[in-house]
């Protein structure tokens, strides 16, 4: 019987198994109760008595080596399991997030599209300009605060080149190089010298729009307005026009909408007043038509221009200005749904 054991200790010895139902197997031949070591002791009790110590021990040590070697199998093939083979192939995928507009591109292609309904094509033009095509031609007088460093950012020690404050600037370029019928909308990137804060960047967004022909009226600009308005902010919302003053237009208004979130009856948004500003607009002045080459006498026209920003405000109430520009996440996503 010793014999019998020694070589079943052996062959536990050198036992192997490539996978959970051949550890199976080898627990059920060795250690199961119909198993071989199981017989061994039911063999045992016919042992002669002075021989029972002996193979008592190496009983013993075939059980415990046998259930050692089964363990040490069976961790192995979990190992394995876990590093290499465990690919749940019916889990469902992530799901797949792209990008989002920017919401200012959002507005701004919003704006585009109303003006492009109504005939107006997309001019561009430089961020970095001269004091020409900013202030000059567009008849700012020499001691205007917007020539002051305090308000804009100049650029060489002439101080000629600046970076543009608005996107009249652009009016020039076109107006310069193009005779009426002329028809813009211009979207663009500015700059101020200005103390950041929740209400005002150094650098924000306009959209300017101008139009220029034969017998344009200020009831043309009225209309226009009317008509952007309420494609922007419904139907139901009413403009009101309050004379104002730019160098470039003349005459020149301001102008304020029906509070869209209140709908005029007054909240804490529009300061209770029921209204809100949104845009400039006039009269071309007849010296920018003359600065540009175009003759005054035979053309007039239009033009308005508003902050993009502005306008985003008023859609998605936006409190703070710098959200915009901080591409914090969490703010993006939220525009998920948007155009
Ligand atoms: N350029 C002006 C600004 O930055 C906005 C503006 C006002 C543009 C009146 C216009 C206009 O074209 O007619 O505040």
């Amino acid at each position: 019987m010793i014999e019998k054991i020694n070589a079943l200790i052996a062959e536990v010895d050198g036992l192997t198994a490539s996978g959970s139902e051949e550890i199976e197997a080898l627990r059920i031949k060795f250690l199961s109760k119909k198993g071989v070591i199981n017989a061994l002791m039911n063999d045992f009790r016919s042992v002669p008595a002075e021989e029972k110590h002996i193979v008592g021990q190496r009983l013993n040590a075939l059980k415990n080596k046998a259930q050692e070697k089964i363990n040490t199998l069976k961790e192995a093939t979990l190992n394995k399991v876990d590093n290499e083979e465990f690919i749940d192939l019916t889990r469902t995928s992530y799901p797949y997030r792209v990008g989002t507009r920017h919401p200012i591109s959002i507005i701004k292609r919003e704006i585009c599209d109303i003006f492009a309904r109504l005939g107006y094509s997309i001019a561009e033009g430089p961020e970095i300009e001269d004091d020409w095509h900013v202030f000059t031609s567009l008849n700012f007088a020499d001691d205007h605060p917007a020539r002051d460093m305090q308000d804009t950012f100049f650029i060489s020690h002439g101080e000629d080149m600046l970076l543009r404050t608005h996107t009249s600037s652009v009016q020039t370029r076109i107006m310069e190089n193009n005779q009426p019928p002329i028809r813009i909308i211009c979207p663009g990137r500015v700059y101020r010298n200005e103390a950041i804060s929740y209400r005002a960047h150094c650098f924000f967004h306009q959209v300017e729009a101008l139009y220029v022909d034969k017998d344009v009226s200020f009831a043309d600009l009225q209309q226009t307005l009317l008509l952007f308005s309420r494609e922007m902010f419904g139907q139901d919302t009413k403009i009101r026009l309050r004379p104002s003053f730019f160098p470039f237009t003349e005459p020149s208004a301001e102008m304020d909408i029906s509070c869209n979130l209140c709908g005029g009856k007054g909240c804490p948004f529009c300061k209770h007043t029921g209204w809100v500003e949104i845009l400039g607009c006039g009269m071309v002045d007849p010296n920018v038509l003359e600065n540009c080459n175009i003759d005054s006498k035979v053309y007039s026209g239009f033009a308005l221009g508003m902050g993009i920003e502005r306008i985003t405000n008023l859609k998605y109430q936006v409190k703070d200005l710098r959200l915009f520009s901080e591409n914090d996440i969490r703010f993006l996503r939220q525009f998920e749904t948007a155009l």
